[in-house]
């Protein structure tokens, strides 16, 4: 069965780079970043591991831990990982599942067979403390993903956990937000101090409330 947005992120145990993890566990209060990628030793996993081994410390930052996951086993990752380090400037710094029985794959449905039947898609799951997923995105193999933006949606999931704002258009930390339609004004002017612009009854505007 899918996995659907305010659903529980399914538990699973496996081995990876960094020994055998328990995934709630291994969790624990921290957001996380569960992500697929079709294969070892093939070029556009080979720039992501990169880069997401380079933006660890911003993951570190959010408080957020980051899990990769291939159908591939432990020992070709290690293997894998120092092609990584040698051509991307960047050391593997986070674990990398083994799933050679698809276990997880399956679990997670990462594996989409009218994209191909044996592989996995490059799948991204964030999922929050509460160990809800909070957001999914999926692209296919040969489109190589930008982990910068998906940092940008951890700043957006965490501020909207905490604040009653969305967030517009192309925002980014420090921009300003959108007060959600459920308040009245008359709530939106006791939450935010700093005030909020209306252009719309719909669309009222206000400055990052922890900023
Ligand atoms: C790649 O990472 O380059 C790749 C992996 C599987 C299929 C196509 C491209």
């Amino acid at each position: 069965m899918s996995i659907r947005l305010g659903d529980i992120a399914p538990d699973f145990t496996a081995d990876s780079t960094e020994g055998p993890i328990r995934f709630h566990e291994y969790l624990g209060n921290s957001w996380g970043v569960l992500f697929s990628h079709p294969k070892d030793f093939t070029p556009v996993c080979t720039t992501e591991l990169g880069e997401v081994a380079r933006l660890k410390p911003e993951f570190d930052k959010r408080n957020c831990k980051v899990l990769g996951l291939s159908v591939d086993s432990v020992e070709d990752h290690r293997r894998w990982a120092g092609d990584i380090a040698e051509t991307q400037g960047a050391r593997l710094n986070f674990p990398l599942l083994g799933d050679p029985d698809r276990k997880i794959a399956t679990l997670y449905d990462m594996i989409h067979p009218n994209a191909n039947d044996t592989l996995t898609v490059r799948s991204v799951f964030v999922i929050g403390p509460d160990k809800k997923v909070k957001l999914i995105i999926t692209y296919p193999a040969s489109t190589g993903r930008n982990f910068e933006e998906i940092l940008r949606a951890i700043d957006s999931l965490q501020l909207t956990a905490q604040f009653s704002v969305a967030t517009p258009v192309n925002w980014k930390d420090g921009d300003d937000c959108i007060v959600i339609p459920s308040l009245s004004d008359e709530e939106a002017r006791q939450r935010f101090p700093k005030g909020f612009k209306a252009l719309k009854p719909y669309l009222r505007i206000t400055p990052q409330p922890n900023k």
